[in-house]
């Protein structure tokens, strides 16, 4: 099943120096590809579509704050499985739960700075992907 799904390589990995170490396990991953790449500063109105559905959670404003704190890398990653894959790459949301081997679980220790987001469904990777790259075919 091949699809396409949006990632971003939040602040912390860019202030780290480790996009390329996270862009590397992406791309090792067989049979899937990177079709657009771009390092960026996201609006509030960038974001708040992004997030808006977690408005009102405890979390929405760090995380907002947090993403608009330095420029992020937004890919559009095919391949196949890929939604779940990158997912499963990434790890869960707390670092600490993250197993190691995982990029959550290898580089991160506190919730706010867990280093990607991926599309969590088939839905959010369509809506995700208009709103970061419409001009995307
Ligand atoms: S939920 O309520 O289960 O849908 O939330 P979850 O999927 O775990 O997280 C949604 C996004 O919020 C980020 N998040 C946080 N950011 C900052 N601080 C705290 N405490 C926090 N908790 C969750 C989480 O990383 C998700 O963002 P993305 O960009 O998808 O990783």
């Amino acid at each position: 099943m091949t699809q396409r799904t949006l990632v971003l390589l939040k602040p912390d990995t860019v202030r780290r120096g480790l996009i390329g170490e996270v862009i590397g396990r992406i791309e090792r991953k067989a049979g899937w590809t990177i079709s657009a790449l771009e390092l960026r500063s996201l609006s509030q109105e960038t974001l708040e579509a992004h997030y808006g559905e977690h408005k009102g959670k405890p979390f929405y404003e760090p995380l907002v704050d947090f993403m608009s704190s330095g420029p992020v890398v937004a890919l559009v990653v095919e391949g196949e499985r890929v939604i779940e894959g990158v997912r499963q790459l990434a790890g869960p949301t707390d670092p600490i739960a993250a197993a190691p081997g995982s990029i959550r679980g290898d580089f991160g220790s506190i919730v706010r700075e867990n280093l990607i987001h991926a599309s969590d469904s088939e839905e959010s990777a369509a809506r995700e992907l208009k709103l970061f790259f419409p001009d995307f075919a």
